[in-house]
């Protein structure tokens, strides 16, 4: 399993907002704090076992949306909110993984990871886009593990992606170069096409 793994392209998390991922770590909750910072938990709330995904963020917390229990970035359980004035113990967390944003993607990596994601560059995000084929057969036909760059028909410049493996599908997070903003509907046009292309070989490859 890579250190690193892409769970969304950055402008698609706003501040304030949380979102579920699924990765080889498990089901996540990905949020992003009012001030921008990112971070994940296991998707499961320490207290009864709820969501974490669908809870709301409260400045830099989550909180959870069952009984509002509020977990600062770090996983610490902060407020209870039916007992106002407890300190939470120490030993209330929700279950923390590393989380950062580089290159215009937010990555997550088990806890206690101190490398840091490979840069992808002067790129910008373009898009997120599911493909219904498990992350091998993406593997094989882009030609990479983990994130590469791929030249498609129509297109001026390469575009990089990083990959997710969600399972049953797999999540290819596209960036393009920063230096052609033009090339934006061409190149999206360009992925459906390579999206179509890579489900049918897995299909006939599977049949
Ligand atoms: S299940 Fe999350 S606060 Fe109760």
């Amino acid at each position: 399993m890579p250190s690193w793994t892409p769970v969304a392209l950055a402008p698609d998390l706003l501040p304030a907002t949380a979102m579920p991922a699924r990765t080889e770590l498990g089901e996540l909750a990905v949020w992003r704090g009012a001030s921008g910072r990112v971070s994940a938990f296991h998707d499961r709330c320490p207290h009864r076992g709820m969501r974490l995904s669908h809870g709301f963020v409260r400045g830099e917390m989550l909180s959870c949306i069952y009984h509002g229990w509020r977990y600062d970035g770090a996983g610490q359980c902060r407020k209870i909110p039916a007992h106002p004035d407890l300190e939470p113990p120490a030993a209330i967390r929700a279950g923390a993984v590393a989380c950062t944003e580089l290159g215009g993607v937010i990555w997550v990596a088990p806890a206690g990871t101190e490398t840091l994601p490979s840069d992808p560059g002067a790129v910008e995000p373009l898009r997120s886009l599911p493909v219904a084929a498990r992350i091998k057969a993406v593997r094989s036909a882009l030609s990479f593990e983990e994130m590469g760059t791929v030249s498609l028909p129509g297109l001026l410049s390469p575009l990089t992606i990083a990959l997710q493996d969600a399972g049953e599908q797999t999540m290819l997070h596209v960036l393009i170069p920063a230096s052609d903003p033009a090339g934006r509907i061409a190149a999206s046009r360009a992925l459906e096409i390579l999206r179509r292309d890579i489900e049918a070989t897995a299909k006939e490859t599977a049949a």
